[in-house]
């Protein structure tokens, strides 16, 4: 029924080692894991990788500011990553670090390959040093006045006041924020990755099709402006990996942080004794995915599959663009409390109403996505608690009691039935398209239909009646196999509410090709609440603690 077995490696983007994982970076795992999850539940080979990204400027001097080694800093956030990550049940097969020997290796061979075949030229170029703290500036470390509008204490690229762009040079009265120090112009030599002469290769692997619309207009935009470029060099002193033969220079952190997928992959096939190869290859047969959001889509649209075609690599076979997470119609904000960290979150409700939410509002577009929490409250329980587990608890008391747990003989709406697994076919397909915001409403409205057949039927009437016995069986058998199906279509939403629900039923994990074979003659398990209400006060207290959070740090 699932056709042919795909082999298929996932990704979402690697989070910073140095800052908490929040509910935007769960919106992106989140959208991931249920991918994957719906893969896997359809039979296929499907990995998930992920890791922290923990090279770069920030997080060296995050660790100094801490007093400790950056080695130190990571290992702890990456405790503190996994932690919260699977708190909400996202199930990566690894989730690695990119300071690890794998993804060195993959750095120096797929550079040492680009050096080789010429894609790789120096240049020496100037730039604002620190000449307290020795050390050169990335642009986020340099802030002064905007040479346009003269808006204070502002970036060095871009005023956050009039919105235009620059270099830091052009700021007037710079300071560095490392030290507070007037940075002074100085020359050094850059290694830069060509990426004009990949033009054709990137117009050709965009051609193929399968890129989001808005994506494929953003490249034609970038396309036409002219592709430059790519310093991929950082100097001393800098967290990350020293570029082959040229001592004290490194590899800017988003030259080796898309390899921390690969890494990733190698570091979990190395343990089971696989090759990497069969995923990697210029000539795999398998699928790549990277799940992104719209911010970080020059780099793994542009120089990730040139760095993959210039290395001898396999290119991606999609990347799949997400927007920003707004709450509240707004930008997360610290003051209003609308930051919300995951552990947070955790702290008072359950990962599965924010699973089921992002579901329900995924389009599979680049649109940003609200977190309303007056809707997230009233969608989760008017749609799970309200829709889904009210088939269970209105039918599973009769058969507990009634009939000692066991399951009807035959199915009293065959007709029913077949068409809850005839869903199945559309909500796959939008599940593949990432479009669940429509499998879920397909999925409710079978909801719908399912409580109906329940109103219809009438169980509390029958249960009063003598000689009915068998029909009252049969339907609420009937009602809780209609259940049994939604489950399976909501299981990689929500494996949580699954499992639950597994154990109720007293039934093996469910699986795509359980639809068509009906629970009969079985005997399932007392009924217990399968998911609570969403409470406002929960909510309450999750803005409430993220505004705290501001106040202790
Ligand atoms: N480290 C880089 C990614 C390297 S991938 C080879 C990075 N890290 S990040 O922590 O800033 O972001 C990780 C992912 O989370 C990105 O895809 C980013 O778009 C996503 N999000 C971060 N904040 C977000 C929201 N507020 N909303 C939705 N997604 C957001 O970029
Ligand atoms: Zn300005």
């Amino acid at each position: 029924m699932t056709g042919d077995q795909r082999k298929i490696f996932v990704t979402s983007a690697l989070p910073y080692a140095n800052g908490s994982i929040h509910i935007g970076h769960l919106l992106e795992a989140i959208q991931t894991d249920i991918w994957v999850r719906f893969q896997k539940i359809r039979g296929h080979d499907c990995l998930y990788l992920c890791a922290d990204d923990a090279h770069g400027t920030p997080i060296m001097l995050s660790a100094e500011q801490e007093g400790v080694t950056p080695e130190t800093l990571i290992a702890r956030v990456h405790a503190e990553h996994q932690r919260d990550y699977a708190g909400f049940e996202i199930g990566f097969d690894n989730f690695y670090t990119t300071h690890s020997r794998e993804n060195r290796e993959f750095a120096e061979t797929i550079y040492t390959r680009l050096n080789e075949k010429g894609y790789i030229k120096r240049r020496t170029i100037k730039q604002f040093y620190d000449p307290v703290k020795e050390m050169f500036l990335p642009d986020r470390f340099i802030r002064g006045e905007c040479p346009f509008c003269r808006a204070q204490e502002q970036y060095g690229d871009s005023c956050e006041a009039c919105n235009r762009t620059y270099a830091p040079t052009d700021l007037v009265n710079p300071v560095s924020s490392v030290s507070g120090a007037t940075p002074i112009e100085k020359e050094s030599e850059h290694y830069f990755f060509n990426l004009p002469e990949f033009e054709s290769v990137l117009q050709d692997w965009i051609r193929a099709g399968r890129l989001q619309p808005e994506v494929a207009n953003k490249l034609d935009e970038w396309f036409e402006a002219g592709l430059k470029e790519w310093d991929i060099s950082r100097d001393t002193p800098y967290f990350g990996f020293e570029i082959p033969g040229a001592p004290g220079k490194y590899f800017y952190v988003w030259v080796d942080a898309p390899m921390g997928y690969f890494a990733s992959l190698k570091n979990l096939l190395d343990r089971e004794g696989l090759d990497v190869a069969a995923f990697i290859a210029a000539d795999s047969a398998a699928e790549m995915y990277h799940f992104i959001g719209k911010d970080i889509m020059y780099f793994h649209t542009l120089f990730w599959p040139a760095v993959l075609h210039g290395s001898n690599h396999r290119m991606p076979t999609n990347v799949f663009v997400h927007g920003f997470l707004t709450v509240d119609g707004q930008k997360m904000s610290k003051s209003r409390g609308t930051f919300i960290n995951a552990r947070t979150y955790l702290d008072h409700l359950d990962p599965e109403y924010l699973r089921y939410y992002f579901a329900a509002k995924s389009g599979g577009g680049v649109d940003d996505i609200d977190l309303n929490l007056n809707d997230f409250q009233q969608r989760v329980n008017a749609d799970l608690v309200g829709k889904v587990v009210n088939i269970a608890s209105r039918c599973a008391g009769f058969i507990n009691k009634r009939f000692a747990g066991q399951l009807g003989a035959v199915v009293h709406d065959e007709g029913l039935l077949e068409e809850f697994v005839a869903a199945g076919e559309s909500i796959a397909a939008s599940c593949e398209a990432r479009e669940y915001a429509k499998a879920m409403r397909g999925i409710m409205a079978l909801a719908d239909r399912a409580n109906q057949y329940i109103d219809r039927h009438k169980p509390w009437v029958i249960a009063k009646e003598d000689g009915r016995d068998d029909e009252l069986q049969n339907i609420c058998s009937t009602a809780l196999n209609l259940f049994r199906i939604l489950i399976i279509y909501l299981k990689p939403v929500l494996p949580g509410l699954a499992e639950n629900s597994e154990a109720f039923l007293d039934i093996q994990p469910l699986s795509w090709d359980d639809l068509s074979a009906p629970l009969l003659n079985h005997r399932i398990k007392k009924f217990k609440p399968l998911l609570a209400r969403v409470e406002k006060d929960k909510i309450d207290a999750v803005i409430e603690d993220s505004k705290e959070n501001l106040l202790i740090n």
